[in-house]
């Protein structure tokens, strides 16, 4: 990196596209996608589906969006949630949780964001005339407020048996999945192998311009598919957004340790000032 070089540090979100990333969008097939017509988000979502290790895939406008659809396919109205207290849904989604998917939120405290299995455990209600019916348990990773801290692939499993023995579904917001698999140079499904369903996003590190992606089962998809569409996310010639997303699931997953070192040669350099 020359000295004259400056990054953007407020967020990954201000990442700009590169310039294959345009040169596809100008190249890209294109089709109605409400009407299944678009043959460059069949290859992305069949591209990432593959990558993650599940059934299927669907391509969603933003992470928010992403969020509520899965909160809303994985449970009813009037269920309880149960969320990382420092959640970036339960932070900075407008209180779409409660607001549009009716679902009351249940905060759990963590280590750097990984809850413990018994304080997952301890959030769960029985089942009881008095309390609403415990749905879904979220985890968050990379987390957000607590600086980007990665939860392992073990300490997944370990959150996914306390879902299992209680029959709840555990999702994954994994906007910045990429980068922890990156930082731990471990296969992506080693993350995803314990989740029902996750979601990540295009539009981050990954430097498109806009993009998130659901992942689970086909039936899970489908679902959220429909719900999607209610909240008015169905796109059309939505290839121009599936193709810069190819580019960047080809070449870009790589390119995050270089953010990875940039951010450490900053706090390095930042921990020698007295
Ligand atoms: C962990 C996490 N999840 C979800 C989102 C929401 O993404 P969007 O801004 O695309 O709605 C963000 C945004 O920064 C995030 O950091």
């Amino acid at each position: 990196m020359s000295a004259k070089e400056i990054i953007d540090l407020r967020s990954d979100t201000v990442t700009l596209p590169i310039k294959e990333m345009l040169e596809a969008i100008r190249r890209a097939e294109l089709g109605d996608d409400v009407f299944r017509e678009d043959p460059t988000v069949d290859r992305l979502e069949q591209m990432a589906a593959e990558k993650m290790g599940k059934e299927a895939v669907l391509l969603v406008t933003s992470g928010t969006q992403a969020n509520l659809i899965a909160l809303m396919c994985n449970t009813k109205r009037g269920d309880l949630v149960i969320l990382e207290a420092e959640s970036h849904i339960y932070w900075y989604e407008v209180g779409g949780v409660y607001m549009i998917a009716g679902l009351l939120p249940w905060p759990v405290k963590s280590q750097a964001g990984a809850p413990m299995p018994e304080d997952v455990k301890a959030a769960i209600r029985p089942r009881d005339i008095h309390f609403p019916e415990p749905a879904l348990i979220c985890l968050e990773n990379t987390h957000n407020r607590h600086g980007g801290t990665i939860i392992t692939p073990s300490q997944i499993k370990a959150i996914s048996e306390v879902a299992q023995e209680h029959g709840l579904k555990l999702y994954l917001d994994g906007a910045r999945i990429f980068n922890a698999a990156v930082a731990l140079k471990a296969d992506i499904r080693e993350f995803t192998r314990h989740v029902d369903n996750l979601m990540f996003s295009l539009s981050k590190g990954l430097c498109c311009p806009i993009g998130e992606v659901l992942v689970g089962t086909r039936q899970f998809i489908e679902t959220a598919r429909k719900i999607r569409k209610v909240l008015g996310g169905g796109m059309r010639q939505a290839g121009v957004i599936a193709a810069p997303g190819i580019v960047a699931l080809e070449t870009m997953i790589g390119r995050l340790a270089e953010d990875h070192r940039n951010a450490r040669r900053l706090t390095e350099g930042i921990a020698k000032i007295e």
